[in-house]
């Protein structure tokens, strides 16, 4: 089956056409139109310029991909949640296309995306239920419960600031160009974890909810009342950080590991492209739960793409669960699991 896969709820306009079955997801084009050196000068993304851009890049971008390729059996786009000026464009341009060539639209959730991404391999790696998800993005941080395709049971989410919004917000504090994630976890390579006694917000409450904004305004604090110097270094400084961010996130997961007994665990999003994360948390789940499959996307497919959206859509299109193109909508605070 042909899926065309739309992505724009963010700052990235993404489109890739699959040729999905159940031997796995074939990617025949993918391509992406980064914003970030657009949103740097702002350090962060200006959602009145993101609509712009997007409008500016999508229809090129879809352009290319239909060219020369089989038509497309559906056509799955990011309704939500997101950027509303970015996933308007989005939505638009698959609900025209759909009229035009008459193709059924999935309605695609971002977060479902983000999970179906870890099957994006070389080798067909289908999901197994239950699996734990930790979705950790900019702008959220997620434990859910999928118990089937499509089947979402929500465990807990961040209170206030996700995880990667609490990377790029501290970066911004050390002076580190948008977006700060990747640039710390750089730097961190390098530093001592043990430099700094960041706090673990949250990690010994008896639940599954996380908050890290306290940990950003420790990171300010810290940085008002001390300088980064020979003895205490910029990389330990970003070490020490990371390491706190990783900690809860990691026990967190292995918590609801215990409870829960998943035959996966995936973690999926753009801070999944953490080297320190994604190493600590597959150690953790290979010695602490050695039956269980651990699953993470392709380095490529960890930053917001089509082609995760195109994965998740196939599943709709096997059960035919479409949205006509005269009722589908953007919702910005679509929620998968609540
Ligand atoms: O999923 P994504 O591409 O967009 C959203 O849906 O939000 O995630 C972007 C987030 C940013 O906050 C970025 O700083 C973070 O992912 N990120 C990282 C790393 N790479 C990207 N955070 C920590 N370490 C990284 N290596
Ligand atoms: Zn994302």
């Amino acid at each position: 089956m042909y899926i065309l896969g739309i992505e724009s709820s963010c700052d990235d306009t993404s489109v890739a056409l699959l040729d999905s079955s159940d031997k796995g997801h074939f990617v025949l084009f993918e391509k992406t139109a980064s914003q970030i050196e657009i949103h740097k000068k702002y350090g962060g993304v200006v959602p009145e310029i993101a609509g712009r851009m997007h409008a500016e890049k999508i229809v090129p971008l879809i352009d290319a991909a239909l060219e020369g390729q089989p038509k497309p059996d559906a056509i799955a786009v990011t309704a939500g949640p997101g950027l509303i000026t970015g996933l308007l464009v989005g939505v638009e341009a698959a609900r025209t296309l759909s009229y035009a060539l008459d193709i059924p639209l999935i309605r695609t959730n971002h977060i479902e995306g983000h999970i179906y991404s870890v099957e994006l391999q070389e080798k067909k790696s289908p999901i197994q239920f239950p699996a734990l998800c930790l979705v950790v993005s900019g702008g959220h941080t997620e434990l859910i419960l999928m118990t089937g395709h499509g089947k979402y049971k929500f465990l807990g989410a961040t209170k206030d600031d996700a995880a990667g919004e609490c990377f790029d917000k501290t970066a911004k504090l050390l002076g580190l160009p948008y977006p700060g994630g990747p640039q710390i976890s750089k730097l961190a390579e390098t530093g001592n974890i043990k430099a700094i006694k960041f706090p673990r917000p949250m990690m010994d409450d008896e639940n599954y909810l996380f908050s890290f904004a306290g940990l950003k305004t420790s990171a300010l604090y810290w940085l008002r009342d001390n300088k980064l110097d020979d003895k205490i270094t910029t990389n330990d400084f970003c070490a020490s950080f990371e390491q706190a961010i990783v900690d809860v996130l990691v026990f967190k997961t292995l918590k609801a590991a215990a409870q829960y007994k998943p035959k996966t665990i995936i973690l999926a999003g753009g801070v999944s492209a953490n080297k320190k994360l994604r190493q600590t948390l597959d150690e953790a789940v290979k010695n602490e739960f050695p039956g269980t499959k651990f699953m993470i996307p392709q380095m490529k497919y960890a930053m917001d793409n089509g082609a995760m959206i195109a994965t998740a859509g196939y599943y709709h299109a096997i059960k035919k669960d479409f949205t006509s193109w005269k009722k589908i909508q953007a919702d910005p605070n679509w929620e998968l699991a609540r």
